[in-house]
């Protein structure tokens, strides 16, 4: 087995180390974590005490002069953007948590730095390692659904007002419900789809006290004719949500509930139409017509800490590479566009 990539974190302390840091330090087979940075000196020490991490940092700078070859970024989004550059300036693959930059131009001129230099550059979808995302996608492209005809996904939480978040300022985190949660939503539509061509949307703030929408629904046209919906809440209790995944086509579909999230399971059920179907003026339902899938689930963290790595180290490109992450500000800069201007936006 080729030789670990050797990782480094910015943005050691919230999502990095509540499951990135931890599941690639138990399952990843690839890479391994040597350095650590967060603006937070306690918050860093620690978990640099967890995992026996001694090199940790509170400046981008000293991180970057250690001798790792990829940085993993989960800081704030408004960081993103300078943080990754700093990375590849400094000769480091990156992988960065979503979205990659705060805007569209941004993300070319990083994607731009990264070709230039030869380095590798992902964005984190890491919802796309679900093993029942990654059912559905080949059950797709066998046919077994037939011409697809619709998709929805939808992810929510309770996301309260909280003191210095920097989620609920638009100029930090980009936007609300939608830039923070539909764009896993968006980045698994159009991987099952393909290409959204036009988009409408709500995008509303009615129930916190904050200023980025709580409470956002956009419609996606696919190029393929498809259509989609893409539903994202802060204000359903974490425990209504259901996070509902539906892919439809002429012979089947796909319904899942909770794969959508950071967990790596979820339920999955299937039905696919047996023989010739003809019209039938009763429309006939069948209770029992779908069956459950049940498959092993994975980390989809370490899956992609190892995806990742594997390519630096030769092996094929990951479903994470940056141009999803650029096609993903793509749509949602589209999306908030339609919301402003109450019309359907071409992407
Ligand atoms: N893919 C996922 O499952 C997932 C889940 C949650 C968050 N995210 C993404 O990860 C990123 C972080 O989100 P979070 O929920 O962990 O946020 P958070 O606020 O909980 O944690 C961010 C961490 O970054 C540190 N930080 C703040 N400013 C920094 C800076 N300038 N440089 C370095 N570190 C800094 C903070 O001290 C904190 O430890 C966001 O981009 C978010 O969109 C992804």
């Amino acid at each position: 087995m080729a030789e670990r990539v050797k990782w480094g974190v910015i943005g050691a302390g919230g999502i990095a180390r509540r499951r990135t840091i931890k599941e690639t330090m138990m399952y990843a087979q690839m890479a391994e974590i040597k350095a650590l940075m967060d603006i937070d000196e306690k918050v860093v020490k620690e978990v640099g005490r967890e995992w026996g991490i001694d090199r940790w940092f509170t400046d981008v700078e000293k991180l970057l002069q250690e001798d790792i070859e990829a940085v993993y970024i989960a800081s704030p989004n408004y960081v993103h953007y300078q943080q990754a550059k700093a990375s590849l300036e400094a000769g480091k693959h990156v992988l960065c948590e979503k979205p990659l930059s705060l805007t569209l131009e941004e993300g070319k001129e990083l994607a731009l730095i990264a070709e230039e230099k030869g380095l590798k550059l992902g964005v984190a979808f890491m919802m796309r390692f679900n093993v029942y995302h990654k059912e559905i996608k080949r059950l797709i492209e066998e046919g077994a659904l037939g011409q697809l005809v619709a998709g929805r996904a939808q992810l929510t939480c309770w996301y309260p007002p909280l003191p210095s978040a920097w989620r609920q300022d638009k100029e930090k985190g980009g936007g609300g419900a939608l830039i923070d949660m539909g764009c896993h939503c968006i980045d698994l539509l159009e991987w099952f789809f393909g290409e959204t061509i036009e988009v409408a949307a709500f995008l509303d703030t009615i129930t916190h006290s904050y200023l980025v929408e709580d409470t956002s629904t956009a419609i996606l046209k696919f190029r393929n004719g498809a259509q989609g919906i893409v539903d994202n809440y802060f204000n359903v209790p974490d425990k209504a949500a259901k996070n509902i995944l539906e892919v439809y086509g002429t012979k089947g579909a796909v319904i899942a509930h909770q794969t959508i999230g950071q967990d790596p399971g979820g339920k999955m059920w299937l039905y696919q139409e047996k023989g010739e179907k003809s019209y039938n003026a009763e429309q006939e339902r069948e209770e029992n017509a779908y069956k459950e899938i049940k498959l092993e689930p994975l980390s989809l963290y370490a899956q992609e800490i190892d995806a990742f790595s594997q390519w630096i180290r030769g092996g094929e490109k990951p479903v994470i590479s940056y141009e999803v992450g650029l096609r993903n500000s793509k749509v949602i800069e589209a999306i908030y566009r339609a919301q402003e201007e109450k019309r359907v936006i071409t992407v």
